[in-house]
């Protein structure tokens, strides 16, 4: 475990080659072993280059009044009725973020097709972190079966496209990933398109529904914060929700005068370094205002950092900054049960998922 910002740079940018990606094999199956994260190397730098443009600031502009419906519509989905009404606040980010995740892939799609690929999907996650074992009937049995559906579903769609011809333009993902050449004139496979379709939902809908979780109980704890940006740098830091990543040294490797041995897990500790008071005075204090200066370098990876770093950084920013300027112009927000419990599921989240009565200030509409 290493818990300074040199160590990991040294596991993550100038050593990276040294250590691999490692998940258990159980989960590799559920989201496709050719998503881009279990990779290393040539397939993965060339894939990444593709989905790093397609998640660029500038293809994410056109996004915005897509992403600002999204958001409109999620929180009308919550009731119209003035004494207000209850939500589970990371469910309902969950579908938001889920929703972006599909705008962001297929740009429209049909809503037989969206459905479908909802409801397997959410089989899926259900089954994500629960015991692997192949008896019928257990979670983990039904997530592998209805990744097998979402295989299809996935090849109906792709079949779809390159029947009507729709892959010319380069607005969402999948077009960007039918249109993929490599350097030899290969193209991708419909099941590596697939395995990173759902590499990308999954690496895209936990971590932004916990961030703008956090987010919102940290401005209904102190209502006077105004600066959005520096609250959700502050509460990704504070929740830290991405702990660690796990490596695996692929030889044996000195640091420092240590050995880590070939075979070893290697976990640069984020979270350790968020909260070290040498570089975050007062740690475990929200204190926004400590962004006003950029943090040292090293020292602030929520995003991760190196070849493997979180293509998808600024689409996760967009919409947790779309999504709380809806709710914090228009509506107010009060927590129901505990304010401070915290569980893991595995990602560090507000006790239950924060519920919370939500009602309209009653001069605003929701658009
Ligand atoms: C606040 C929300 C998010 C957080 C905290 C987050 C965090 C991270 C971190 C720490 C990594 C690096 C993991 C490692 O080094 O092993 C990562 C990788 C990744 N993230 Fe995110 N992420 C977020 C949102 C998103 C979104 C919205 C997308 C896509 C739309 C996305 C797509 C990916 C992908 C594809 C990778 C793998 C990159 C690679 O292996 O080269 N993430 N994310």
């Amino acid at each position: 475990m290493l818990a300074s910002p040199e160590a990991a740079r040294f596991v993550l940018v100038t050593q990276s080659h040294l250590f691999k990606p490692t998940y258990p094999k159980s989960k590799e199956r559920l989201i496709g072993p050719s998503a881009l994260f279990f990779h290393q190397g040539h397939y993965h730098l060339r894939l990444r280059k593709l989905i790093q443009k397609s998640l660029s600031l500038h293809s994410l502009r056109n996004l915005v009044p897509h992403i600002q419906a999204s958001a409109i519509s999620t929180i009308k989905s919550w009731g119209d009725d003035d004494d207000g009404f209850i939500i589970n606040t990371f469910k309902e980010m969950k579908k938001f973020s889920f929703e972006v995740g599909i705008l962001k892939i297929f740009g429209n799609l049909e809503p037989r097709l969206r459905e479908e690929l909802k409801k397997n999907y959410w089989i899926v996650d259900k089954g994500y972190n629960s015991f692997p074992t192949q008896i019928p009937g257990t979670q983990y049995k039904k997530a592998l079966l209805a990744r097998e559906r979402l295989g299809s579903i996935l090849k109906e769609i792709i079949n779809e496209r390159k029947k009507k011809n729709l892959v010319e333009s380069e607005r969402d993902l999948l077009s960007c990933l039918l249109n993929w050449k490599g350097e030899g004139g290969e193209m991708l496979c419909d099941d590596e398109i697939g395995d990173n379709i759902i590499g990308v939902l999954f690496a895209a809908q936990d971590t932004t529904a916990t961030v703008m979780t956090w987010v919102i109980k940290y401005l209904h704890d102190e209502p006077k914060l105004l600066e959005c940006v520096k609250v959700v740098l502050e509460s990704m830091r504070m929740a830290s929700v991405i702990s660690f990543p796990f490596r695996e040294a692929v030889a044996d490797v000195e640091y420092k005068g240590f050995l880590i041995p070939k075979g070893w897990k290697a976990m640069p500790l984020f979270r350790n370094i968020h909260h070290n008071p040498e570089f975050f005075p007062d740690p475990h204090k929200f204190n926004p205002s400590r962004f006003e200066v950029s943090p040292k370098p090293n020292t602030f990876m929520p995003f991760g950092s190196g070849v493997h770093a979180c293509p998808g950084n600024e689409l996760a920013k967009l919409e947790t900054l779309i999504m709380i300027h809806h709710l914090v112009t228009k509506f107010r927000l009060e927590v129901i049960g505990s304010q401070c419990g915290i569980q893991y599921g595995p990602f560090p989240l507000p006790l239950n998922g924060l519920p919370a009565r939500c009602w309209r200030e009653s001069t605003s509409s929701i658009l």
